[in-house]
């Protein structure tokens, strides 16, 4: 009943001219694949030139990241209002990066959600643990509080276009993904955590699972009980690989 959803996050990679050369690539490579929801995550500086390549094709365009202001005196930062205006559908918020390098809080995050909501902007919150969490056996008290966080005073209504990227920080970039198994019990768990807090709309959020996902093990994933698809990093920057895995997946 939840659509699968595999979005790519680029990072800070890609110029504009690479960018449209990529996604030209997939546009064709992916074309008539059904049953998925497919979504390139990308720098901001790229996403008017993807914007019109994606116009009419089933390539959604989304943002990595976004101020909750809608304008005003915030020197470097972009508003809800400025990636609607360039055809985001989506924006990737508290991803571990921003959380560990621009010390992104659980609170900013849940301001980001909000405004990203009040402008129809879909949002895919990432949350995960780290190696030393993971060790600890506190892998779920972290996703939970995480995503409790993030979803503080949500409106109910704006839940079901809610989606959550768990993504174990130690499988990120480094090859080694979380196994299916492990993945879908931590996924299984935070979709616990929604519906004892939001009820049945719970049913209707997607959960993804990020972290060195490649076209040789996006099958396991996707046979799983609860992974509803996967945010993919490094994988997504070629368009041959992404498309594979959106492939898989539907
Ligand atoms: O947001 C996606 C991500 O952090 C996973 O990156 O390169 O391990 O697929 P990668």
């Amino acid at each position: 009943m939840r659509r699968p959803f595999i979005a790519g996050n680029w990072k800070m990679h890609k110029t504009n001219s690479e960018a449209a050369e990529m996604v030209r690539e997939l546009v064709n490579l992916v074309q008539g694949v059904d049953d998925v929801d497919i979504a390139i995550c990308a720098p901001a500086t790229a996403l008017s030139t993807i914007n019109e390549l994606v116009d009419n094709t089933n390539v959604a365009l989304g943002a990595e990241n976004m101020f909750w202001k809608e304008e005003g005196a915030y020197t470097g930062e972009i508003s809800p209002l400025m990636l609607k205006d360039v055809g985001c559908e989506y924006v990737t918020l508290g991803h571990s990066e921003r959380r560990e390098y621009f010390e992104e809080t659980d609170e900013e995050v849940n301001k980001k959600v909000k405004a990203a909501l009040k402008h129809e902007i879909k949002p895919i919150i990432c949350v995960g643990e780290t190696l030393e969490e993971k060790e600890a056996g506190e892998t779920k008290e972290k996703v939970k509080s995480q995503v409790l966080n993030a979803l503080s005073d949500v409106d109910s209504n704006n839940l079901a276009i809610i989606t959550i990227a768990y993504e174990p920080i130690w499988a990120i970039g480094t090859g080694e993904s979380a196994t299916a198994e492990d993945a879908n019990e931590v996924i299984k768990y935070i979709r616990n955590v929604l519906s004892n807090e939001f009820g049945d709309v719970a049913d209707q959020m997607r959960i993804q699972y990020g972290g060195s996902v490649k076209p040789h093990n996006i099958a396991e994933f996707m046979e799983t009980s609860d992974i509803d698809g996967a945010l993919v990093g490094s994988a997504s920057l070629e368009a041959q690989s992404f498309a594979e895995i959106a492939k898989f997946s539907s």
